[in-house]
């Protein structure tokens, strides 16, 4: 293909990608961002793939029959399973970049020492050290998430580990500095891996200070490692869809965290060294709290007599799939001309969007979905906050307890609310570990089971008309 066309197409896939964001942004208009997406990438392989220098077919042909093998199981996983999912796709990403920046180097010192400028070295520098650190950092990361049993889900510190984790980075950056001095040294080859190995060693050490909890804000700083070892890479291959298409996953990765840390009032640092979700000590002293249970048959009766109802999900709405569920709810309540909005907090469940995605699964009309910060002002207004499956978004404690560890989280005020009726399975604490004095207040009553049975008996006890006036 002519070299032209190449860059032709690539301009019109980096547009694409741009779109695809942009898209991305608002639901309406997210499944054309997920097209635009998926033709860039189709357009950018298609077009790599026609250019002259590539002559070995076949082993493009195994390389995408092998991507179709594993993109399409992974393509099937349930919602609670993205944040995971996504996590392997970084780790192959990253794997990629490390794999090419490990082939170019040995190539090109064999066959073509002159290519090894110092300005490539660099680039293939920094793209082992990203590419190969993302690749375990995500592994651990998935498998955190995952709860696999050999990873333990809580964070793992021990005194000097920020000492000693920063010392493995400055040994992988001074082994690189000495190669892109000398690329063509007779020892470089046998170097090489040791910066490899001291970048998956990094990647490994980087994440198990990390809770669970603070696992997808992780997985969004990966993405952005990821994105820079794909940019570097570019720079090695000379592809300037890669430095553009690498930019945009890099940044947007970064955006994301920022985002999700703002939303969760942490910085960086905190996620990255903080070592949140250790178990907590129990406070000496603490008195017995008492939950008050409550019949979905009661609820149903109080639901009926009021004029707001704001429903609160978490991720124990995800877990249970109760979304279908709370819309015949919804729909019910808004027969009886009851006001029904839905309170979104950016955090809920284990993903940016997590609520709104499986919301507009079932068809729940956008206009009622309010942001965080648009509810709040109507809580003490609301008759009935129906609490499904959300815990820590909902704590109290994060406005008041320095010493919590949700401590500065913005919340929803459901506490604020008239009535509440909370939804979960058991007395268990939610994503932090911690417990909610929520659950114990006066004006909450608990609503014991699993989401969408709970939602389907308060759904059975409105349709039976069981309490209409
Ligand atoms: P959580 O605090 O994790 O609480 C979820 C609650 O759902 C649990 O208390 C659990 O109680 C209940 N639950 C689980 N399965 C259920 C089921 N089948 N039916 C009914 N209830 C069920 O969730 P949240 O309030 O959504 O908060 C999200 C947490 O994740 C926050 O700590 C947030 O900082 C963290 N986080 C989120 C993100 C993103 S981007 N969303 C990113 C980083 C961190 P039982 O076990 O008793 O049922």
């Amino acid at each position: 293909m002519n070299a032209s066309f190449v860059q032709l197409a690539y301009l019109v896939a980096t547009g694409l990608f741009v779109f695809s964001l942009h898209w991305m942004n608002d639901p309406k208009t997210a499944r054309r961002g997920v097209g635009a997406g998926v033709l860039a990438m189709l357009i950018a392989v298609l077009a790599t793939w026609a250019q002259p220098v590539v002559v070995h077919h076949l082993w493009i042909i195994v390389a995408i029959a092998l991507g179709f093998a594993v993109g399409w199981p992974l393509s099937q996983v349930p919602l609670t399973a993205v944040p995971q999912r996504t996590a392997l796709s970084h780790a192959f990403g990253g794997l990629a970049a490390g794999l090419v920046g490990t082939a170019k180097f040995y190539l090109w010192y064999r066959e073509g020492p002159e290519n090894l400028t110092a300005f490539v070295m660099i680039a293939i520098i920094a793209e082992i050290i990203l590419g190969y650190l993302t690749f375990t950092g995500s592994l651990m990361a998935a498998g955190k998430l995952q709860e696999v049993k050999w990873i333990p889900q809580r964070p793992v510190t021990y005194p000097g580990q920020n000492l000693m984790n920063i010392g493995l980075l400055v040994i992988a950056l001074a082994v690189g500095v000495a190669l892109i001095v000398n690329p063509t040294a007779s020892w470089a080859p046998a170097v090489f891996p040791v910066i490899i190995g001291l970048a998956l060693l990094f990647g490994v050490l980087l994440i198990i200070p990390i809770g669970g909890a603070d696992m997808p804000t992780v997985i969004a700083i990966l993405n952005a490692y990821a994105g820079l070892s794909a940019v570097a890479m570019g720079f090695v291959l000379d592809n300037k869809l890669l430095i553009t298409a690498g930019a945009l996953d890099g940044s947007s990765g970064l955006i994301l965290s920022i985002i999700m840390c703002k939303a969760m009032n942490r910085s960086f640092t905190n996620v990255l060294f903080g070592a949140f979700g250790q178990v907590q000590q129990q406070k000496a002293g603490a008195e017995a709290q008492v939950y008050k249970p409550e019949t979905p048959e009661s609820a149903a009766q109080i639901m009926e007599q009021a004029s707001l109802v704001v429903i609160i999900p978490g991720y124990g709405m995800a877990v249970a799939q109760a979304q279908h569920k709370i819309r015949e709810l919804y729909d019910l309540l808004k027969k009886r001309h009851i006001d029904v909005k839905f309170a979104i907090h950016p955090v809920a469940g284990r993903m940016p969007g997590h609520m709104n995605v499986l919301l507009a699964e079932a068809e729940i009309p956008y206009t009622d979905l309010v942001e965080m910060d648009d509810i709040n002002g109507d809580m003490p207004q609301c008759d009935v906050a129906l609490v499904v499956g959300a815990n820590d978004v909902v704590n109290p404690a994060a406005r008041y307890d320095q010493s919590s560890p949700i401590y500065g989280m913005p919340i929803i005020d459901a506490d604020k609310a008239r009535t509440i009726f909370a939804i979960k399975r058991s007395k268990n604490p939610g994503f932090a570990g911690i417990d909610n004095e929520l659950y114990f207040s006066e004006k909450t009553w608990m609503l014991f089971g699993d989401a969408k049975k709970v939602i389907g008996d308060l759904v059975k006890n409105l349709s039976d008309g069981s309490g209409m006036h």
